[in-house]
């Protein structure tokens, strides 16, 4: 089985893009390394057709504005169904906010394009706060091992381990405590400190009220 792994993230092959990271986690231990390709770094047109040749596909992507970024949509939009049976396709969908019950829509629009595409569905691995890891990949040393174990298992199994995806999945919602110690942080100002470092490191502390469109 010929795997290929697409970076969906418009960062391409950058080392701020934790879907990067998340991709070179994945082949880390196989004993064969699948090739990692960016959609960013390449022409939509050339990389549908390079791909041909490749058994499976996984993407690897971020969650843009509780979606797939829009070069996935244009990548996606190449692809042609399957012209034999054997081709499968999977999705790991990482992004920032903690509950992945926002990825519900995007996980059934994928199962649904792998059924029109007439490639068997891997599934869909899906993270939540995720934004983080390139900053401080110290403090995910946890998530980036099971990435890494996912990928060694997916190596042996052409599956994504059940376990594994259902412990990256939590939470799907935040419990009630959760909510109000977030809100309470939210309050004193905590919540805000990492933001509001990147906003005066850019010059846009003072914009950051503005409504443009109102
Ligand atoms: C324009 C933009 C939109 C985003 N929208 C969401 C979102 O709707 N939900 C979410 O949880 N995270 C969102 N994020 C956070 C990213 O999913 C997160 O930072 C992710 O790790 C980025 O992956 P990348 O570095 O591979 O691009 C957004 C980030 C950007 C830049």
């Amino acid at each position: 089985m010929k795997t290929i792994i697409l970076n969906g993230s418009p960062k391409g092959k950058s080392k701020k893009s934790n879907s990067q990271i998340f991709a070179e986690k994945f082949i880390e231990k196989m004993e064969n390394p699948c090739e990692i390709k960016c959609i960013a770094n390449n022409s939509s047109e050339e990389l549908a057709h390079y791909i041909k040749d490749y058994d499976t596909i996984i993407f690897i992507l971020p969650l843009y504005i509780h979606a797939m970024p829009g070069i996935v949509m244009k990548f996606i939009e190449e692809l042609e169904p399957a012209t034999y049976e054997g081709k499968h396709i999977g999705f790991i969908v990482q992004a920032g906010f903690i509950e992945t019950a926002q990825h519900k829509y995007l996980e059934r629009y994928f199962e649904e394009l792998a059924r029109q595409l007439n490639y068997g569905y891997l599934g869909t691995v899906v993270k939540g706060e995720a934004a983080g890891i390139y900053m401080y990949p110290q403090m995910f040393k946890k998530v980036l091992k099971l990435i890494s174990n996912l990928g060694v298992a997916f190596e042996k199994t052409h599956a994504f381990d059940k376990e594994i995806v259902e412990r990256l999945a939590r939470p799907y919602e935040l419990s009630k405590l959760k909510l109000i110690i977030l809100r309470l942080i939210n309050k004193v100002g905590l919540g805000n400190i990492g933001w509001h470092k990147m906003l005066r490191k850019n010059n846009s502390m003072d914009k950051r009220l503005d409504r443009p469109f109102l």
